[in-house]
């Protein structure tokens, strides 16, 4: 591609240099949209087949439109061929001989491709190697035990996952962290897959003409230098993590009083994975700040009230229709929103979205309890996005940057477990909890987010420092430490070396740009921003006044919140997303300020409370990577 785009240079150069003032602009805006316009004619065929996919998969076998439905598979090599295609057709355009500022943004959006910039050989093996990361994940490949012959191997997700959540021993969490890493690193196979797939990355951007490549990696954030602004947030909220990890390095100790942990050390990294796997656990290992003052039960109450997914689908659609968003007509509930079977949601039982213009459609989960109340608000938040969208121009009908649109629908997920939306719903008698018991919901809430945050960004930050080679190969595993070391206080459980590879399975489903790292990160970050935002805009949180704080806000019904929100998801990806996020929170860049109002109360009652234990917050960790 990149030798079309000099090829076409060179041609405008001598176009200009022969007629000096003709103007183009008319013409290749023609031009341009005759592209576009046949690019969209075969997206509309694409967005068929999903049709027919989602029709075959919701009737028992059978496809109402007659004939078999295509496969994912030929729906993700169309869609790849039509991008690839497009892209490089487009990257001869001279975008700034467009005078149309919109054609202008779907030219650049669509001329510069992530992995899908790869040729079809090159893109073939990503794929391969993706695939054979996620099976590092969900693959049967570890014996605990040693001895393989007398059980299967188990899995680390959820398998092992789920040992570890409930183990009360420190000595099996350490095994278990072990075992995974020797069996997906035995002859260096993680290490050599992982180099393999940078390779990829690498070249994806020398398509895109980036001399850097995580400016490739970090394409729709459109910003030089976006690990920068990301760190920024890290150390934003640094005192607040330090005063969670004081505590709950505590807390460690006393709940595996063998392990002679220090008490101004860093985490064990097995106990570190542990505490992330507590935040929806209900059997705590981790003491919580007043284990006496348990949180009220919702379940019982849930089943009672909501009584079926279809019920809870419901109540979730209308907290978007109460701010004014899309009302979702009978007609979508018989044709468009089919549950999903049992056994086909898997471990996580992730509600699905599909996007097929002129229309939208939901496969849900069918599980009814608190989580699943709330991550339908989320998936409804997808929902009422695809709606607004499908108006938009192909190219510019998606969310303005990765992660944008679920940290809107994280405002709703948020908003819909707070205590006052659920004495709203009538499952709690009190719109409020005791004093007592809002500190220990925000302390889960606290450990879900909190601890998790930096471990998206040491995961990003690795990837990215390995492919614009600031980390040679030789320093992989060490580097990986100091990250670990520096960002959140979490050290191995015992000596490494060069020669292990030690990245979390986190990582490796981060690989996948999707659901990358990256993402994760603006989706905690930004959701708590424009929580606060449409907060304020409703009035539901006033700061100062603790009949109103932020973190029992919920912005129900509020039609200010609705319009700010209906605009942003009206815009697509019309703009930059720092000119839409603006919209609703005046800001232009990431910030913590969202995630240290909301934890406040956490925040004082830690401080206090480690003062009282005499905890210094902070760590001093010994070095346990050996460089060789
Ligand atoms: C080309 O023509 C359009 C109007 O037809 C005008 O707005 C634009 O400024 C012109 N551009 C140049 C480079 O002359
Ligand atoms: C790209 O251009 C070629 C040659 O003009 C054309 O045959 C093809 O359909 C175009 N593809 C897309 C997706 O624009
Ligand atoms: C609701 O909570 C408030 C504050 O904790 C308390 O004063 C009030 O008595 C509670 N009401 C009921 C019905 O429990």
């Amino acid at each position: 591609m990149l030798w079309q785009r000099l090829l076409l240079l060179l041609l405008v150069a001598t176009a200009c240099g022969a007629t000096p003032s003709s103007n183009h602009s008319a013409r290749y805006e023609e031009s341009t949209l005759r592209i576009l316009d046949v690019a969209t004619e075969r997206m509309r065929g694409i967005w068929d087949m999903r049709r027919r996919i989602f029709l075959q998969l919701t009737s028992k076998g059978k496809s109402p439109l007659g004939g078999q439905a295509p496969s994912k598979q030929e729906v993700e090599t169309e869609t790849y061929k039509l991008v690839y295609e497009l892209a490089a057709n487009l990257s001869v355009v001279p975008v700034e001989q467009l005078r149309d500022p919109l054609l202008r943004r779907r030219v650049q959006r669509l001329a510069k491709l992530q992995l899908q910039g790869l040729r079809p050989a090159d893109y073939e093996q990503a794929k391969d190697l993706l695939r054979a990361m996620q099976n590092f994940i969900s693959g049967s490949l570890v014996c605990t035990h040693d001895d393989c012959s007398a059980r299967r191997p188990l899995a680390m997700y959820p398998q092992i996952y789920n040992q570890n959540m409930r183990s009360k021993s420190y000595d099996d969490l350490k095994l278990n962290w072990y075992s995974w890493r020797s069996a997906i690193n035995d002859k260096d196979t993680a290490k050599s897959t992982f180099i393999d797939y940078v390779r990829l990355l690498r070249i994806a951007a020398t398509y895109n003409g980036h001399v850097t490549p995580s400016r490739t990696w970090y394409l729709y954030y459109d910003t030089e230098n976006f690990q920068a602004e990301m760190e920024e947030v890290i150390w934003e909220i640094m005192p607040l993590y330090r005063e969670m990890h004081a505590y709950l390095r505590h807390s460690a100790m006393l709940a595996y009083p063998k392990a002679n942990f220090k008490d101004d050390g860093a985490i064990s990294a097995p106990v570190m994975d542990q505490m992330l796997s507590q935040a929806w656990y209900s059997h705590q290992i981790f003491r919580s700040p007043y284990p006496k003052d348990q949180l009220p039960s919702v379940h019982h109450r849930l089943e009672e009230v909501l009584v079926t997914p279809v019920k809870i689908n419901k109540k979730a659609t209308e907290f978007f229709e109460s701010l004014g968003l899309n009302h979702m007509s009978d007609g979508f509930y018989e044709r468009y929103s089919r549950r999903m079977n049992d056994d086909e949601g898997g471990p996580d039982c992730k509600s699905q979205v599909y996007y097929f213009p002129p229309d939208v459609a939901l496969r849900y989960c069918p599980k009814l309890d608190y989580k699943k109340m709330m991550q339908i608000h989320g998936t409804m938040a997808e929902l009422q996005y695809n709606i607004y969208k499908r108006e938009l121009p192909f190219g510019l009908d998606t969310e303005p940057c990765p992660g944008f649109g679920a940290a809107l629908g994280e405002t709703a997920v948020l908003a819909s477990g707070t205590p006052r939306h659920l004495h709203r719903l009538h499952i709690l008698l009190n719109d409020s909890l005791t004093e007592h018991q809002s500190l220990n919901r925000l302390f889960r809430m606290g450990v879900h987010t909190l601890l998790a945050v930096p471990q998206y960004f040491i995961n990003d930050k690795f990837l990215v420092d390995v492919m614009d080679g600031r980390i040679g190969v030789q320093d992989y595993n060490c580097a990986y430490w100091r990250l670990q070391d520096k960002y959140a206080g979490v050290q191995p459980p015992i000596w490494r070396s060069a020669k292990d590879f030690d990245l979390d399975y986190k990582f490796y489903r981060g690989m996948q740009p999707e659901r990358s790292n990256t993402r994760k990160f603006i989706t905690e970050i930004l959701g708590f921003q424009f929580y606060r935002a449409f907060c304020l805009a409703s009035g539901q949180y006033k700061p100062g006044d603790p009949s109103y704080p932020l973190h029992n806000c919920d912005f129900y019904d509020s039609k200010e919140a609705g319009a700010l929100l209906r605009e942003m998801m009206q815009l697509g990806a019309t703009r930059h997303w720092r000119d839409i996020m603006h919209i609703a929170t005046g800001e232009r860049k990431l910030s913590g300020r969202g995630v240290l109002e909301y934890f406040a109360p956490l925040f004082t009652w830690l401080k206090e409370r480690n003062m009282q234990l005499d905890i210094e917050p902070g760590w001093d960790a010994d070095e346990l990577c050996r460089k060789e």
